[in-house]
C-alpha cells in the first residue's frame, strides 16, 4: 500500500499544518484538526518505515507556539523546547562555523591533502555538512535541528501527540533519548565520530582539521548533556526531590553506558581508518595511520593543545605515546566484564602503535561493548569511600582529560547519592568540591570578537591544584556512602 503522505510536497504540506499553532494547527492537545484519515495512515503505516529512512520535515515542523515554542517562563520543558534551543543551545548556531575564516583554513588543509584539487565550500562540503548542517538541503540552516537528535519526524509528528503515544518500543522513528545507550549513541557519530552517510558526506574530524583549527573532539555523556541548555526535565534533581521515582534514575549507569558507548564508537572509527586504503593520497579516511586523534595529545604536545594557537609540538618518545585517555580512562569501572580483553587491546595498540590495528579485531571489540551495553550496568550500591579514592589517587593530575574523566564518575557518584536520599545539607560540602575542581579544568578563551579562540583544553593547567582538589573531592563524595 502507498502511503498517503508520500514525497516532500505532502511532507511540507503536513509542516505547515503542524506549524499553524496559532489558529488551532494539530498540537494544542485536545486541538484536532487533521482528517482522521491522514492520521490513521500515519500511524499505521510507520512500520514499513524500516526498510526506507523517515522523512525529515525540519525544524519549523515543531515551533508553534501551541507545541514547542511557549515561553520558558511559566511552561513545563517540553512546550519551551524549541524556544530554548533557538535562543541559547550552539546546535541551533551549528551551521555558522561553516562560515569565516577558521572553515576556510579548514577546507584549505583537505585541499592540501587531496593533492589541491579544488573544494566547494565548507557550508556545501561533504566533510562539514553532516555534523552541521544535517538537516533538509533547503533548511539547513537550522544546524543541528530536533530531528538531528529526535529522529526524523514525518512517520511521527502527528502520532507522538495522540494521548497513548510512548517514546520507548516506537516504530516510527522517534529517537528514545530519554534511554542512555540510545542518546549517546545519537550524539557520538557527531561528537566522537561515525560511518560516511549514504550521500556520501563523512563524520570524521582528523588531526589534520584539527591542526587546520577544528576544536578537537571529545565526549562525555553527563557532562555534555548538562553543557547545553536542557529543554528537558531533570530528572535527578526530581528524584531527589521526592517527585518522581528514585528508581527510574541511575546516574552511576548512565555514566558507565556513556563511556562504553564511547570507546564503541572510538574502536569502529579506529576500524574504518585502519581499513582504509594505505598509500591513497585522496580522501580524509585515505591512509591515515596512525591517525594522531587516536592517541593522548600531551603525549607530543606541550600545553596548551588550542585550537589556532602555536603550541608545539614535542618529539614524541615511545614511552609517552597511548592511547587518548578521554576514551579509555576509567573502562575497567565502566565495564568490569570486558576489562581484560581491553587491557590486552589497549596494550597491544600502544605496543606497535605505527601498524594500525586489526580492523576486525577492533569490531569484534566493538560489537562486545555494545553487547555488554545493552545489558546494562546492575544497579548496586554506590562504590566505597575506598574505592572513590583509590580511582581519585590513580588520576594523573597533569592530564587533563584524565582528570576530567574522574570529575565525571565523581559526579556521577554524588548524583547517586543524591537520587538515593542522602539529604541536602550533606551533599552541600562535596557538591561545592566538586565545583572547584571543575573550575580548575575550565576552558579559557581569549581574544575579542572574530578573533576570540576557544581553547580546546586549559591554559595554565596546575598539576598540583588539581591534585589537591581532586583529593579533597574524593574525601567527601566518598565519604557520602558512610552513615
Ligand atoms: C564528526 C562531526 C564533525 C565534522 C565532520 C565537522 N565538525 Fe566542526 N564541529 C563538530 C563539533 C562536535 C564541534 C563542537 C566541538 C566542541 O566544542 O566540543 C565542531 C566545531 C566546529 C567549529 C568551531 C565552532 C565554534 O563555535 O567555535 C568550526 C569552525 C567547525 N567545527 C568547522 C568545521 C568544518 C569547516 C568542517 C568540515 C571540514 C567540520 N567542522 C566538520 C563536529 C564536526
Ligand atoms: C543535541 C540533541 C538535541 C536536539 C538538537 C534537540 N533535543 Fe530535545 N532532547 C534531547 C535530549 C538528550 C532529551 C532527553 C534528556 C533526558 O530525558 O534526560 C530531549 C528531550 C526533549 C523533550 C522532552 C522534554 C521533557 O523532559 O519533558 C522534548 C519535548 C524535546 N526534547 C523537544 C525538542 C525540540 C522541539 C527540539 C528542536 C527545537 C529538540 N528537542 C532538539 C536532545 C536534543
Ligand atoms: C548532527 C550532529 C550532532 C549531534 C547529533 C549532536 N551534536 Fe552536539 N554539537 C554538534 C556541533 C556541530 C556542535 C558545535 C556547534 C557550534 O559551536 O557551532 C555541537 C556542540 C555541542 C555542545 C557545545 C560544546 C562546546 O564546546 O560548547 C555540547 C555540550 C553538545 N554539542 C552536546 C551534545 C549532546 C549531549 C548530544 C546528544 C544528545 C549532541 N550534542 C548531539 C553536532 C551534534
Ligand atoms: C604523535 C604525535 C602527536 C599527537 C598524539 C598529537 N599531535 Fe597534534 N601535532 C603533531 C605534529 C607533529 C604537529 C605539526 C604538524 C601538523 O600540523 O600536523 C601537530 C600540530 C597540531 C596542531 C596545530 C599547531 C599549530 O601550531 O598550528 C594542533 C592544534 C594539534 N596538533 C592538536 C592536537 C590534539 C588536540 C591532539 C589530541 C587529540 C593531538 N594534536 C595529538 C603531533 C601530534
Amino acid at each position: 500500500m502507498r502511503r498517503l503522505v508520500e514525497g516532500r510536497s505532502s511532507a511540507s504540506r503536513l509542516a505547515a499544518v503542524v506549524a499553524d499553532g496559532g489558529r488551532g494547527g494539530v498540537c494544542g492537545r485536545g486541538s484536532w484538526r487533521l482528517p482522521l484519515a491522514l492520521l490513521v495512515t500515519l500511524v499505521a503505516t510507520s512500520p514499513a518505515a524500516a526498510e526506507e529512512p523517515h522523512r525529515l520535515l525540519g525544524v519549523s515542523s515543531c515551533a508553534s507556539a501551541g507545541c514547542h515554542a511557549a515561553a520558558e517562563a511559566g511552561h513545563p520543558p517540553w512546550h519551551s523546547a524549541f524556544t530554548v534551543w533557538a535562543t541559547r543551545d550552539p546546535h541551533s548556531q551549528a551551521h555558522r562555523a561553516l562560515e569565516g575564516p577558521v572553515a576556510e583554513r579548514i577546507v584549505a588543509a583537505i585541499a592540501a591533502r587531496s593533492g589541491g584539487r579544488p573544494q566547494p565550500a565548507a557550508r556545501a562540503h561533504p566533510a562539514c555538512v553532516a555534523c552541521h548542517a544535517p538537516g533538509l538541503a533547503a533548511s539547513s540552516r537550522e544546524g543541528v535541528g530536533c530531528e538531528a537528535c529526535h529522529g526524523a519526524a514525518g512517520e511521527w509528528v502527528v502520532a507522538h501527540t495522540l494521548p497513548d503515544w510512548t517514546t520507548r518500543g516506537n516504530s516510527a522513528g522517534m529517537v528514545d533519548l530519554a534511554d542512555p545507550a540510545t542518546c549517546a549513541r545519537t550524539c557520538v557519530p557527531c561528537h566522537v565520530g561515525g560511518a560516511p552517510r549514504a550521500d556520501g558526506s563523512t563524520m570524521e574530524v582528523s588531526h589534520d582539521l584539527i591542526a587546520a583549527g577544528h576544536p578537537r573532539l571529545a565526549f562525555e555523556l553527563r557532562g555534555f548533556k548538562s553543557g547545553v541548555p536542557p529543554h528537558w526535565r531533570d530528572r535527578v534533581a526530581l528524584a531527589a526531590a521526592g517527585t518522581a521515582p528514585a528508581a527510574d534514575v541511575d546516574p552511576l549507569a548512565e555514566w558507565s553506558t556513556g563511556r562504553l558507548v564511547v570507546l564503541e564508537a572510538y574502536l569502529a572509527q579506529t576500524a574504518r581508518q585502519a581499513a582504509a586504503a594505505p598509500g591513497a593520497t585522496d580522501g580524509l579516511l585515505a591512509d591515515t595511520w596512525p591517525e594522531l586523534t587516536a592517541f593522548d595529545c600531551y603525549g607530543c604536545h606541550r600545553q596548551p593543545v588550542a585550537t589556532g594557537d602555536r603550541g608545539q609540538p614535542v618529539a614524541p618518545s615511545r614511552g609517552r605515546l597511548r592511547l587518548e585517555p578521554a576514551v579509555w580512562s576509567l573502562l575497567d569501572r565502566a565495564a568490569p566484564g570486558a576489562g581484560a580483553e581491553l587491557t590486552a587491546l589497549r596494550a597491544d595498540i600502544e605496543a606497535a602503535w605505527w601498524l594500525p590495528p586489526e580492523p576486525a579485531r577492533l569490531r569484534g571489540a566493538a560489537e562486545r561493548l555494545a553487547t555488554l551495553t545493552a545489558a546494562g550496568r546492575p544497579s548496586g550500591p554506590a562504590p566505597s569511600r575506598a574505592l572513590v579514592e583509590h580511582v581519585a589517587a590513580a588520576t594523573d593530575p597533569a592530564n587533563w582529560d584524565e582528570v576530567v574523566a574522574t570529575l565525571a564518575f565523581l559526579e556521577a557518584v554524588l548524583d547517586h547519592q543524591r537520587v538515593r536520599a542522602v539529604p541536602a545539607e550533606r551533599v552541600a560540602a562535596p557538591a561545592a568540591a566538586l565545583a572547584d575542581l571543575r573550575r580548575l579544568l575550565a576552558f579559557e578563551a581569549h581574544g575579542v570578537g572574530a578573533a576570540r579562540v576557544r581553547f580546546s583544553n586549559p591554559r595554565g593547567h596546575d598539576p598540583s591544584a588539581v591534585r589537591g582538589a581532586l583529593t579533597a573531592a574524593a574525601a567527601l563524595v566518598g565519604s557520602l556512602g558512610e552513615p
